[in-house]
């Protein structure tokens, strides 16, 4: 009983943990899907000229303080559309863009 309960705790556990943890792996996987429209994304420093007037490429974006890039994805402004992204597909994306530095 007191075994079973413990493994019961103990996978609870992990599932919360899984909830929350930041994947960047996945945060890249949604870059490509809702981002590489408008972004240049990947570490390739060198855009093509024609996204010099558009919107930044991620790995400069990389450069803004986590929580103004988490800011900014609840509640993008300007010329970016809201993507209606959750708070969990937000922590991946920023995962993803912090290991493009
Ligand atoms: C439909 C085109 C479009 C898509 C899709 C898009 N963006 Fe943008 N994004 C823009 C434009 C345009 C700007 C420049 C906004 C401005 O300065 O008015 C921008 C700006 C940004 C900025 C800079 C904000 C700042 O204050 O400097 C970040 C960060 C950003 N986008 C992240 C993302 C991420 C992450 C995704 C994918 C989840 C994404 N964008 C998808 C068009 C887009």
């Amino acid at each position: 009983m007191i075994r079973s309960l413990s493994a019961a705790v103990l996978a609870s556990a992990v599932v919360a943990h899984s909830a929350v943890a930041a994947d960047a792996q996945r945060g890249s996987a949604l870059a490509n899907q809702w981002c590489a429209n408008c972004h240049v994304i990947g570490t390739d420093a060198t855009a093509p000229a024609s996204t010099q007037q558009g919107p930044p490429t991620l790995r400069s974006v990389a450069a803004m303080p986590p929580d103004q890039l988490r800011a900014f994805l609840i509640h993008p402004h300007g010329k970016m559309p809201d993507l209606s992204l959750s708070r969990s597909e937000i922590n991946d994306l920023i995962a993803y863009i912090g290991s493009l530095k």
